[in-house]
């Protein structure tokens, strides 16, 4: 792959973004059909992007960008089960998770589709009896919490699902996730349990993660201390994982082990088996609806033309904002509180996916590669930091994400909410000029002086960009689709950077270093040695040892 910025369309977009472009405000005013333009939908999502800072004609080379990238064929590389994870020479096929019952999917010598099926299958016949009280606790107890031991994708996906679709759980055992390991996380959880029917999920693709085994163990004290037989490990402890040697040595019977495939990213995992905490908590059914939701939204990626297609056009808009309009970040605005954990999830995944500075052949990047993803629910955030969004000295683009059914949500109050998220796209989108701060304070009555010194303060300069992502309902279809359409916009920001955004090496280091402090911050342990660590890293070391317990 040629570099990025040595495509001719890259090349053409650097000279547009020195044009000097009509204010948003003046192109809505002269061009009426924009927004009727400017709109994809798929999957019961709609995307209004007009409030973006371009026109056709950057869209147009924006989508000339993506062809020269090679797009459409890392697209048949991906869904073929080619091993497009170079770095670690390993096919990248969730896609291939959420294929409805009877599809037949081949990628390196085998029906992938019947080993997801069957997986899928124990994960329904498990979730069921559960929920059914067939499985039961040691003593007999029926089932009421099930806690979710992992982190990171073995955490983050499953915990968003189950937030966002609660009110769909019906009668569900009360759902658990812990990923700290700090000991104050398990400590809250197990407090609220009861040991006698709690089941726990321990969730790692590799089963080596240490803050994962580490919140492991201790709930696995915690249940063997409470009901004191070893043997009641085998009803409350079940495993998600790849890795069956390290599940047996920690003491799971892999009878009780939901397998999934290298070919699995962490962070592109909810739909395998470390969807299982979602099966349990909202039903198989449910799970099947998600699945269907995101494989509908692959359809619509794989076969929509580019200028139609959602995701494309999420992440070309994305690489316009942040590779020609600078932008270092992207704020991600949903405004529902059951999708509030949905910005820490797509941090992980856009991030761990495109935080990278080398190439696929391992030359530096020549661009900005992922955005810095933050945000959390859109109205708490707008009594934050909107007010950096709209008179700060950076661009900051939004991804609005609304919800027109108001669900089991009061109708008046979801109005609100509903109010707000166009209310704060149109105030970014507008701004507010001297003139308009101005006749609104000589309207109040203020007198000139208090104006000349509040004007610069009250002046908006708007003009800043943002998509509007409205979702018809919150249901479990459209969130996997909603999901599905994150992932496949990350990938396609990763094709244009030309970098691998299934790997993620910039997590090991610290790792590796965490293990060998922990054994120096033993009080009981020799000091490290003077060279071992810099003076700050000896200084911290030391502070904890000679802290009294
Ligand atoms: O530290 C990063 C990471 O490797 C993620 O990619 C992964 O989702 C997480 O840790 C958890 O890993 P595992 O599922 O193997 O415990």
């Amino acid at each position: 792959m040629p570099a990025p910025s040595s495509l001719a369309a890259w090349q053409s977009l650097e000279q547009r973004r020195l044009h000097p472009l009509p204010s948003l405000r003046e192109r809505f005013v002269a061009d009426p059909s924009r927004t009727a333009r400017m709109q994809a939908g798929a999957c019961g999502i709609t995307l209004d992007y007009s409030k973006n800072l371009l026109d056709d004609d950057e869209l147009a080379l924006l989508l000339r960008l993506a062809d020269e990238a090679g797009l459409a064929g890392r697209i048949q590389a991906m869904f073929g089960g080619e091993r497009i994870n170079t770095t670690e020479a390993r096919a990248v096929l969730h896609v291939a998770l959420r294929c409805p019952p009877g599809t037949r999917w081949q990628a390196g010598g085998s029906d992938v589709a019947a080993e997801v099926h069957a997986v899928r299958a124990r994960m329904r016949a498990f979730s069921q009896q559960v929920r059914g009280g067939e499985w039961r606790g040691h003593g007999g107890e029926r089932i009421t919490d099930v806690v979710n031991i992992g982190i990171g994708g073995s955490d983050l996906g499953p915990a968003m699902v189950c937030e966002a679709l609660a009110d769909h759980a019906d009668d569900g055992p009360r759902m658990h996730f812990v990923s700290n390991v700090d000991g104050v996380h398990i400590g809250d959880v197990t407090r609220r349990c009861d040991p006698r029917s709690t089941l726990f999920v321990v969730a790692s693709k590799t089963f080596t993660t240490q803050e994962t085994l580490a919140n492991a163990h201790a709930a696995r004290a915690w249940l063997v201390g409470a009901l004191g037989d070893e043997a009641a490990v085998a009803r409350h402890f079940v495993a998600v994982s790849t890795n069956a040697a390290a599940v047996r040595d920690f003491g799971i019977d892999t009878a009780n082990m939901f397998g999934f495939w290298d070919w699995v990213g962490g962070r592109f995992s909810l739909w395998s088996a470390i969807g299982l905490p979602i099966a349990l908590a909202l039903g198989p059914d449910r799970f099947d609806e998600l699945l269907a939701g995101a494989h509908s939204m692959d359809e619509h990626f794989r076969t929509a033309p580019p200028a139609a297609n959602l995701p494309v056009l999420m992440a070309l808009l994305g690489i316009w904002n942040v590779n020609f309009l600078g932008a270092a970040s992207q704020l991600i605005a949903p405004y529902h509180q059951r999708l509030h954990r949905l910005p820490a999830y797509l941090q992980q995944l856009d991030m761990e996916s495109n935080g990278k500075s080398v190439r696929h052949d391992g030359t530096p990047v020549d661009c900005r590669t992922s955005p810095i993803l933050w945000g959390e629910q859109g109205i708490n955030g707008q009594h934050a930091y909107f007010q950096l969004v709209h008179q700060g000295t950076q661009l900051v683009p939004v991804d609005f994400i609304g919800v027109l059914d108001p669900g089991r949500a009061h109708e008046g109050l979801h109005r609100i909410a509903f109010a707000n998220l166009v209310a704060q796209a149109e105030a970014l989108m507008r701004g507010k000029t001297a003139a308009e701060a101005e006749a609104e304070m000589r309207a109040a009555g203020l007198p000139d002086a208090r104006i000349a010194a509040l004007l610069p303060h009250r002046v908006f300069p708007g003009n800043r960009p943002s998509n509007v992502l409205l979702l018809d309902r919150l249901d479990p279809f459209t969130l996997g689709a909603l999901i599905a359409a994150y992932e496949h916009r990350t990938f396609v920001q990763g094709v244009i950077w030309d970098v691998n955004s299934f790997d993620q090496w910039g997590v090991e280091l610290g790792k590796q270093l965490a293990a060998r402090v922990l054994a120096e911050l033993d009080p009981h342990a020799p000091a490290p040695a003077a060279d071992a660590h810099d003076a700050s890293t000896r200084g911290l070391i030391e502070r904890y040892r000679v802290h009294p317990r």
